[in-house]
């Protein structure tokens, strides 16, 4: 399972509220990988995900607009590949069901990217958004 660890923290509480909640969402997928849910569980486990990217994503881009964050189009560009992939592998899913090759994809691009994304784009973010006066 995952958790956030110290070198994930932004230190601006929004961000790090919001990257527990993600991780707990993608936990709640995890287990049903584990688990050999039924395809309609896991359906539903990647739409609670998959909204709460959306989410989170808008919600951080928004402070990136208010804060005239001069990384703003980079970062976003990032975001809306992630949920491209994120999307593909959703199609996947429904093409053939809880496979090996789901929870292999799953982990190994769709969580080491979030986990690379926190740690490097999002702490960078993070420093500049606490030195503007909001
Ligand atoms: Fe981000």
């Amino acid at each position: 399972m995952l958790s956030l660890t110290k070198d994930m923290e932004t230190g601006v509480e929004l961000i790090d509220t919001q990257h527990k909640e993600l991780i707990n969402r993608i936990n709640n997928l995890l287990i049903t990988g584990e688990k050999s849910c039924s395809k309609e569980e896991t359906q539903k486990t990647i739409d609670y995900l998959g909204e709460y990217i959306v989410k989170h994503f808008n919600d951080e881009q928004g402070l990136q607009v208010k804060s005239k964050y001069p990384k703003y189009e980079e970062h976003k560009e990032k975001h809306d590949k992630f949920i491209s992939d994120f999307n593909k592998l959703e199609d996947e899913f429904l093409k053939n069901g809880n496979s090996i090759d789901f929870t292999l994809k799953l982990n190994n691009s769709l969580i080491t990217w979030i986990i690379k994304h926190i740690k490097g784009d999002d702490v960078e973010f993070s420093k500049y958004y606490k030195t503007q006066a909001l």
